[in-house]
């Protein structure tokens, strides 16, 4: 296990009924800004609980942060606080209005432009407090510090790293008015960020592999009584709180990551305006395709703790003999491929570019991005514009 440091400032609240408690969390002297996309949330009456807690207060009120957050939006949200001296945030929404609102505390008391110090943090100076109703489980952006920001100007998409909020309240409730691809893209995003801090190489944490596998078995357990009955609170219970924990530190600890899958996948949203969950489902299993010998010892440990093909399979496939053969190594690391797929097929999304009427333009487009860029990724650092193009036409169609 690698050195680290850990903390997670966040406070977490968590359950039916919660958004009342806005008003004991928000200080009675903060000058609010209350953030939103584009009208879910007056049409599931969250915004009428998150009204009705803060009763007796006064606040400022942005809406119009679109999945994707793009900077152009998010610039007329910081002239807004700005304008008010806004200096407490408060994003109710999915995890594009929390992203969004990071950005607008990074940039409400600074000079430079939200472009700017998305792709360049170290500007960032005084940040004014943010907090979060979660609607939509996916990101885990509500106890992260993370937020991925959208340029049209230049169609591109880029991570940045601020604060996390001081506290976040998810009601899985809230979460009963989702449409079924919103919940399809969050399983696969939860599921693929675990993978990016799981699927390396085996044997750096027993501990960190048991949270990850723990948290990838539930959503696999889950994702069939969600799709049953969106309303089942305790399976949304659970998917909820996976998504948290699977992007707020915790299966991450002194191991190595990875995260190609989701720059390639930001390429194909700023591109095509793809769903992000949706770019993962197509990318994951083609770059683990790709990258199998150099991710072989985890991937067998994946296949046989989460999808049961190990040992009861060993001898019985084509490569024969003991199960400790190359050939039957190189089998078993693709069937848990397969079932990573059939998985993310399971939930309707697709997993090849060609179902989305994506072609050989982009991935050349990629792969000019990437060696422009210098970019190189993946936990190897061995993904570069050239292999990024490889990984694309193995899920091309
Ligand atoms: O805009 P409104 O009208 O609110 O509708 C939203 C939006 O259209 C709707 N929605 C949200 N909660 C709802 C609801 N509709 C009905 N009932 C509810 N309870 O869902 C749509 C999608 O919302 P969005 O916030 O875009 O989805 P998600 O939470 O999946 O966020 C995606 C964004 O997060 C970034 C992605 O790149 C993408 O930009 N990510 C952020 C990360 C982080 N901060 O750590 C990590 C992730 O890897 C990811 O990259
Ligand atoms: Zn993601």
């Amino acid at each position: 296990m690698k050195n680290f440091t850990f903390q997670n400032k966040t406070k977490l609240i968590f359950g039916r009924g919660t958004i009342a408690r806005l008003a004991d969390e928000i200080p009675a002297s903060a000058r609010l800004m209350i953030t939103f996309g584009g009208g879910s949330m007056r049409h599931n009456g969250v915004y009428d609980q998150v009204a009705a807690a803060l009763k007796g207060r006064q606040w400022v009120e942005f809406w119009g942060i679109e999945p994707n957050p793009r900077v152009e939006t998010l610039r007329e949200a910081v002239a807004l606080g700005k304008e008010h001296g806004v200096d407490f945030l408060l994003a109710v929404g999915g995890g594009s209005v929390a992203d969004g609102t990071k950005l607008i505390a990074s940039a409400i008391r600074n000079e430079a432009d939200p472009w700017t110090i998305v792709r360049n943090p170290s500007l960032i100076g005084e940040m004014i407090p943010l907090a979060t109703v979660m609607t939509l489980p996916a990101t885990g952006s509500e106890m992260n510090a993370g937020a991925v920001i959208s340029n049209d100007q230049t169609t591109e998409k880029f991570a940045f790293y601020s604060q996390n909020p001081v506290f976040s309240i998810l009601d899985p409730e809230t979460t009963f008015s989702l449409p079924d691809n919103q919940i399809a893209y969050g399983i696969c995003d939860t599921f693929v960020h675990v993978m990016e801090q799981y699927m390396t190489t085996a044997g750096q944490s027993p501990l960190m592999d048991r949270w990850a596998e723990g948290i990838m078995l539930t959503l696999v357990e889950t994702a069939p009584k969600i799709r049953a009955d969106k309303r089942n609170y305790d399976a949304m219970a659970d998917y909820m709180l996976s998504a948290t924990m699977g992007l707020n530190g915790f299966v991450g600890m002194g191991v190595e990551q990875d995260w190609a899958t989701h720059s390639i996948g930001h390429e194909l949203t700023a591109l095509h305006g793809i769903s992000h969950g949706q770019t993962l489902a197509i990318v994951l299993p083609a770059l683990l395709r790709v990258l199998r010998d150099q991710k072989m010892s985890k991937l067998l440990q994946y296949g046989e703790r989460v999808w049961g093909i190990g040992a009861a399979d060993e001898g019985s496939g084509c490569g024969g003999g003991s199960g400790t053969s190359a050939g039957d190594f190189e089998r078993r690391a693709e069937a848990a491929i397969v079932k990573t797929e059939e998985f993310f097929r399971s939930l309707g999304l697709a997993t090849r570019l060609a179902e989305l009427g994506v072609g050989e333009e982009t991935i050349a487009e990629i792969e000019r991005r990437f060696r422009e860029r210098g970019t190189v990724i993946g936990e190897g650092r061995n993904i570069d514009g050239a292999k990024a193009a490889e990984i694309l036409r193995v899920c091309e169609r």
